[in-house]
């Protein structure tokens, strides 16, 4: 994106804190070639009509807003984003912006997504012979390949499809098995297309393992659908060593106890949920494959941890993100297709870093505010900062 200038594309817009709520619009068409369409939405106050509502939903009686906001600052593997973010808890789109201002100075964060890979899950009970149907379905694995893809020609079109497969079994006593095929959804977030190609193969499946047919249906831990990204703050930028050192030992704090790690948890999802829901997400789906991930394993830990540097800190976070940069609400609500103008995202994986590196950067803004004034003191001063004007 330009400034209108012909300068560098840069997310950093001076005095857009300050600027009235017109002026901000104003701002974003000038210096981050946000287009007509997209600024006329926001002045006139964006929102929903009660008739698209009443098409995306049941029982409508009228909509529901929130305040929508940018982060700012954000510089995401070498390229600025201007993020939309939706969310009523004060201080989340500044501290997020804050963040990412002292990651920028590091050279701003680096992630990477993996391909679109979601997870169908077919359920089998009282399967008789178990190993005999866990070598069926692996000597059958090109005819349910060609069944589950047949079942989804647009996704194939557009270069999707079945990926993998593979059999858990649950509790052999039972017979209680569950089939798991991967499916690459590209650009989609992928619920319907992974739910079609579950219930497409169960049959063929019923028919190989024997048994009682249970769920057929996606995981929303999908593990073969993730991302990472890492950041570097200096101490300097914190604030000096001793926040550095308190941050790490707060992210510390975290990986040994699951009462902490669930609040860590929760302060990076603040960021990532916002800009989530300003994108239409299905954030539920977000937050179900967050917690669920950060549960594998021994205990529940933290999405993101913190350690120290030689000049300052080290993040890096990990977690499954199912986001979509066409389908669903993509497509309908005026106020998603403007957030993606705002945003300038060209694909799913993409899309995901982005989220991610927001997340990273609410985790971060949280912890130096606990490791330093407290949060408490940390939101009030904002206020304070916000009645003066001054540019987080
Ligand atoms: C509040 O919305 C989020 C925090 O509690 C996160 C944290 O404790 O890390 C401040």
């Amino acid at each position: 994106m330009s400034d209108g200038n012909g300068t560098a594309p840069t997310s950093r817009i001076a005095g857009f804190y300050k600027a009235p709520v017109r002026e901000r619009v104003a701002l974003l068409g000038r210096v981050a070639a946000v287009d007509g369409a997209a600024c006329a939405y926001f002045a006139g106050g964006g929102g929903l009509s009660v008739e698209v509502a009443d098409k995306m939903s049941e029982n409508v009686i009228a909509t529901h807003g929130l305040p929508l906001g940018v982060g700012l600052n954000f510089l995401v593997n070498g390229r600025d984003y201007v993020v939309p973010m939706a969310v009523e808890e004060p201080s989340v789109v500044a501290a997020a912006s804050n963040a990412a201002k002292m990651v920028r100075g590091a050279g701003g964060f680096e992630g990477e997504a993996t391909a679109a890979v979601m997870t169908a899950q077919v359920q089998f009970d009282a399967v008789p012979d178990v190993d005999g149907a866990v070598a069926a379905i692996a000597a059958h694995r090109a005819m349910l390949f060609a069944l589950g893809d047949a079942s989804i020609p647009r996704m194939i079109e557009r270069g999707g499809g079945c990926r993998d497969l593979d059999v858990r079994v649950l509790d052999r006593d039972e017979g209680v098995l569950v089939v798991h095929v991967y499916v690459d959804v590209g650009d989609a977030m992928g619920a319907n297309t992974v739910d079609t190609v579950a219930e497409a193969l169960a049959g063929p499946l019923h028919e190989l393992v024997g048994g009682t047919l249970g769920l057929r249906i996606l995981s929303n831990l999908t593990a073969r659908r993730m991302v990472t990204v890492h950041a570097r703050v200096s101490a300097e930028a914190l604030g000096g060593a001793a926040l550095a050192d308190g941050i790490a030992r707060a992210s510390r704090f975290a990986e040994l106890d699951p009462y902490r790690a669930a609040t860590h948890n929760k302060g990076f999802m603040n960021g990532l949920d916002a800009a989530a829901v300003a994108l239409g997400q299905d954030w539920r789906g977000l937050e179900a494959g967050a917690h669920a991930w950060a549960g594998l394993g021994q205990g529940y830990k933290p999405l993101s941890t913190w350690k120290r540097s030689a000049d300052g800190l080290v993040g890096r976070c990990e977690l499954p993100l199912a986001v979509g940069t066409v389908g669903g609400s993509t497509q309908c609500h005026a106020g998603v297709r403007a957030a993606f103008e705002v945003l300038k995202v060209a694909d799913a994986r993409t899309l995901a870093v982005v989220l991610a590196s927001v997340g990273l950067a609410s985790n971060l803004a949280a912890l130096r505010a606990l490791a330093g004034e407290g949060i408490q003191q940390g939101h009030m001063k904002l206020h304070h900062r916000k009645s003066e004007g001054v540019t987080p």
